[in-house]
């Protein structure tokens, strides 16, 4: 007999928890599902069924609630599919479902098969589900095993059933496993100094046997597209991505199995020239940072049903020639021809008389790398939501979000005319606003070939808009509407993994434009933005955001493989980690808070996924900057001649001049070098370091004492009296006493209002403004800053009916129009960092250690906000909170105080209740209910 296993659930929870509500004196139940007389019905239907022992019975069969699943199934590392990796010894995780009480692993069974051998199972007592050890022998090169998991519960009675079996493989692992694929170039001239047309590249083979798989392994010098018999392979766009290619070559993994077929086969492929060779950088950029040929390398290995293996690799014998992209490219746009299309080179048996050969070019195969992150894919389709005149009669498209992708069109017309498409994120004066752009064209152009419907959509460039003003589009034959076209939103395929919503709708609403102007921003690297001449990967921003994104988005495969760039880039850079990463701009200066970025990323990666092997990759990175990269003063503070961002973008620094703060850069960079410092010694400590941690610590107080004497004067002011004067040292415990600590405490709160609770601060103190002002309790004003919706705040960029977050706190003036700085992004993720407080404050919810595996929940309610959801999925599975102040019938005047809170499997939490009690609970896995009456 089996029943619904919500209904036994909620019975479990009734029979445990009635005992604790009687002591804690406080209302603290499972959700209620069932009512008391529905679970007496329930135990009296079990008696008759013939189950002697109702309650036990119930909490067996509930543990089908409690299935190990991370999509539906088992992980490895931190990869997404784990087709292609590049470990041989992957860490395999799992997550729980479902809402099983007070239920912890004792030890799991993990059963490795691979081709050919019988099953090995290893039962480990361990309570560890996150990156536990592979128990078996390395994997080779391609070589496949399939997973599962079932984990034994506390008393190894109320088990999972086995996960789903899941594959695993890695990729092609040195450079020996390529055969004799060589890196292909087409023979025709190269272009110089402009841009590269992209090139088409064929290879007919035929397959005599009957075959068992078959795998691609391919990158380009460039960006490609690859098809097999006609048909796209996979489903990623812009692949490989962009690496620091001298350092660290992406190539890709497909399972082609399905696609091949016995008899005549063809490959296509058609390669780009993306970041690889295309123009990077600001105003006129550079071109060919990485090399000045396109190029293809692929190799496709057929397993044929007698085990033997045929290689199809990219050599001398395929053919290229030009098509219909005649150009594309990242910051310009795509121009395509229809009526250059050449029907079938796809396809096996084409005539390609015309076509010209291939070279084969040197290339250092010791550079490949399997992907850490996802794949940048399609992720989402959004309607055209209006077409509208522009005050000079322009056709305007209008898709309601600042997004970041491109255009899907069917157009049917006539042969030979061109339509243009230009996108922009806003309008100005009622035209598209064209100046932020700058020397970005962002403009697509595609020509009609006049056969039929037309579906089109480009390859190899992205671009970030709203707007889009088409000119050129045939009317008469093609209504332009929903229907002709689309936009596709791309970006990193990560999984999403919080959510938070809240009564206030503006609030919420600047939660969603946090989330999309991550999304815009997390395509292939972390960007600063997705639309000028720019979209480079700045150390500075990521370091502000990056406790946000890792909550919004399982981040740690895309910055794992960042972070091994900038690892690569700092080492060609004098330790110091340049100002972008892939570095584009040439030799960088050591510069905080921009370089800090090698110690604060992992750090923040390491307290959301709590891997210790991932954070000991990283550690020379920060340990380097610290020891050596940081060009210091006779006090072993920060050089005073050195160049500095510090409190970029402060909301008082004139429109010209970003780096024109009210407080001193060096105080900033100080702070931050303390913290860094700090940072270090946690690591160092977190990995067990042997003389580090405390080498580290040491250092850290010594500076201390010269930040002090530099910055804090006896009284204990500070020498800039501003908020991100006060913040950082507050944040940072740099003060000599607390007494004088919460004196600052005091003042930064008290300046804050001063303020009119507008922002005051730029890069260096927005992320940590929030979290000093909790740490001091004084949430309430930081309640009323994240309220306001004058300029310079969250919500003006909200209430001027932003779909992102902006660069400037006003790049949009109040009056509507663009901010007359150079440099004006509507979608730039760093001040979206307050999110991390939202999520820890409003939410409730943080790690109490590194990884989730204990989970801290105090919800603090304010900001008149009346009630507010907040899920976070940890690598146990989901936690979240739920809470509202007020209820009807509520005895205190709307002040009654109602909190849900969830507990994934295998984890344990500590709730913190507000009001003056603050009672404080010890909690195993579950749903519980608190209530808190006549909150003040
Ligand atoms: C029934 O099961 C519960 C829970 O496992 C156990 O505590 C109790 O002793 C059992 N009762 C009998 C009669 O076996
Ligand atoms: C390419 O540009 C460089 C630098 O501006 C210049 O020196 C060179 O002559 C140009 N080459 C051609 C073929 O235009
Ligand atoms: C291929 O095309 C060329 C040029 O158009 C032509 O001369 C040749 O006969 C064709 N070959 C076949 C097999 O059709
Ligand atoms: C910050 O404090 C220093 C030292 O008192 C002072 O010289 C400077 O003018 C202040 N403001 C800035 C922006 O540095
Ligand atoms: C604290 O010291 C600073 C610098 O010496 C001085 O400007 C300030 O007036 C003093 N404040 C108080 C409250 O004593
Ligand atoms: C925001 O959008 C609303 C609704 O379309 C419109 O009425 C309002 O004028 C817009 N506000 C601004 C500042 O553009």
């Amino acid at each position: 007999m089996k029943l619904p296993p919500l209904v036994l659930l909620s019975a479990i929870f009734f029979s445990g928890i009635f005992a604790m509500e009687c002591k804690k004196g406080i209302h603290y139940c499972g959700r209620s599902l069932l009512k008391n007389d529905e679970i007496d019905q329930l135990f009296v239907s079990l008696n008759k069924a013939g189950v002697k022992n109702a309650t036990e019975h119930i909490v067996l069969e509930s543990i089908f609630e409690c299935l190990p699943t991370r999509d539906g199934q088992v992980s490895f590392e931190h990869h997404r599919s784990a087709l292609g990796i590049g470990e041989t010894a992957p860490r395999v995780s799992w997550r729980f479902q479902g809402k099983v009480s007070d239920w912890e692993q004792s030890s799991y069974e993990l059963e490795v098969k691979r081709a050919g051998q019988e099953a090995e199972n290893f039962h480990i007592d361990s309570a560890e589900s996150v990156l536990v050890s592979w128990p078996s022998t390395a994997l080779e090169s391609g070589e496949e095993a399939i997973v599962r998991v079932r984990s034994f519960g506390p008393d190894s009675k109320h088990n999972t059933p086995w996960s789903d079996a899941v594959a695993v493989e890695p990729g092609l692992l040195t450079p020996d496993d390529w055969q004799d694929a060589a890196v292909i170039a087409s023979a025709r001239p190269t272009e110089v100094n402009e841009t590269h047309r992209p090139i088409q590249f064929r290879k007919d083979f035929s397959l005599e046997q009957s075959y068992v798989s078959a795998r691609l392994y391919i990158t380009a010098l460039g960006l490609y597209e690859a098809h097999l018999n006609g048909k796209r392979i996979g489903d990623h766009v812009l692949a490989p991505g962009w690496q620091s290619y001298h350092n660290r070559h992406e190539y890709n993994t497909y399972d082609v199995t399905d696609m091949l077929k016995q008899g005549p086969n063809a490959l296509g492929v058609t390669v780009g020239e993306g970041w690889y060779s295309g123009r990077l950088g600001f105003n006129e950029g550079r071109r060919n940072i990485y090399g000045d040929t396109l190029g293809l390398l692929s190799l496709l290995v057929i397993t044929k049903s007698d085990g033997s293996k045929l290689y199809i690799p990219s050599d001398d014998t395929w053919q290229s020639n030009i098509g219909p992209i005649v150009t594309s490219e990242i910051y310009d746009g795509e121009r395509y021809d229809s009526r250059l299309e050449q029907k079938g080179w796809l396809q096996p048996g084409f005539n390609s008389s015309g076509w010209l050969g291939v070279h084969e070019i040197s290339f250092p195969k010791g550079r490949l790398a399997a992907p850490d992150a996802p794949p940048v894919r399609r992720v989402e389709e959004h309607k055209l939501k209006d077409v509208f005149q522009s005050a000079s009669g322009k056709t305007v498209l209008d898709f309601g979000q600042n997004l970041v992708g491109w255009l899907r069109i069917r157009v049917k017309g006539p042969k030979g005319q061109t339509i243009k498409f230009l996108h922009t994120e806003v309008m100005e004066d009622g035209e598209v606003a064209t100046r932020p752009l700058r020397y970005a064209k962002a403009t697509d152009h595609f020509t009609l070939s006049g056969e039929g419907v037309e579906q089109w959509e480009p390859s190899f460039t992205f671009h970030g808009f709203r707007y889009v003003q088409v000119d050129g589009w045939p009317e008469d034959t093609t209504p332009l509407d929903e229907n002709s076209i689309t936009a596709v939103v791309v970006h990193s395929d990560m999984e999403r993994t919080g959510y938070f919503e809240c009564s206030d709708p503006l609030v919420s609403k600047l939660h969603q434009n946090i989330l999309w102007s991550m999304r815009g921003n997390f395509l292939s690297i972390p960007t600063d933005c997705p639309q000028r001449d720019e979209r480079l990967g700045w150390t500075g921003d990521i370091h502000a955001f990056s406790k946000t994104a890792n909550f919004i988005y399982d981040t740690a495969g895309f910055l794992r493989g960042w972070l091994k760039d900038a690892r690569s880039e700092q080492l060609n850079n004098s330790y110091a980690p340049p100002y972008v990463i892939p570095n584009v701009l040439g030799p960088s200066t050591p510069t905080s808070i921009w370089g800090d970025s090698i110690v604060a990323v992992p750090w923040e990666l390491y307290e959301a996924f709590g891997d210790k092997v991932m954070l000991k990759e990283q550690y020379p990175g920060a340990q380097d900057w610290i020891d050596k990269g940081i060009s210091r003063n006779e006090v072993g503070l920060w050089n005073r001649s050195t160049f500095q961002y510090a409190d970029w973008l402060d909301p008082k620094a004139p429109p010209d001049d970003p780096g024109d703060a009210t407080t001193n850069k060096y105080l900033v960079s100080d702070a931050y070098l303390l913290h860094s410092t700090d940072l270090l010694a946690n690591i160092s400590a977190a990995l067990s370091m042997d003389e580090a941690p405390s080498k580290y610590s040491d250092w850290h107080s010594d500076l201390t004492k010269e930040f002090q004497k530099a910055w804090i004067s006896p009284n204990g002011t500070m020498a800039n009296e501003t908020q991100t004067g006060l913040a950082l040292p507050l944040y940072f415990d740099l003060f000599p006493t607390s007494q004088q600590a919460n004196s600052a405490a005091n003042r930064l709160a008290q300046l804050v209002q001063a303020n009119d609770y507008k922002v005051g601060t730029g890069f260096a103190g927005t992320h940590l403004l929030g979290h000093t002002l909790s740490k001091y309790d004084k949430d309430d004003a930081f309640y009323q800053m994240l309220m306001q919706t004058e300029t310079p705040s969250w919500l003006y960029q909200v209430v001027m009916n932003g779909t992102t977050t902006w660069e400037r706190w006003d790049s949009m003036l109040p009056n509507g129009s663009v901010n007359s700085g150079e440099m004006t992004s509507f979608n730039h993720y760093a001040v979206g960092s307050v999110a991390s407080w939202i999520h820890s404050v409003a939410g409730g919810l943080r790690p109490a250690e590194p990884g989730w595996k204990r989970i801290h929940i105090e919800v603090v309610p304010g900001g008149g906000l009346t009630h507010a959801s907040t899920r976070f999925e940890t690598p146990y599975g989901v936690t979240s909170t739920k809470w509202q102040l007020g209820s009807p019938g509520d005895s205190c005047d709307g002040s009654d105080f109602h909190l849900m809170v969830e507990v994934p499997p295998n984890t344990r939490a500590t709730v913190v209740l507000p009001g003056p009690g603050g009672e404080t609970y010890d909690i195993g896995s579950g749903s519980y209910e608190y209530h808190v009456a006549c909150l003040e």
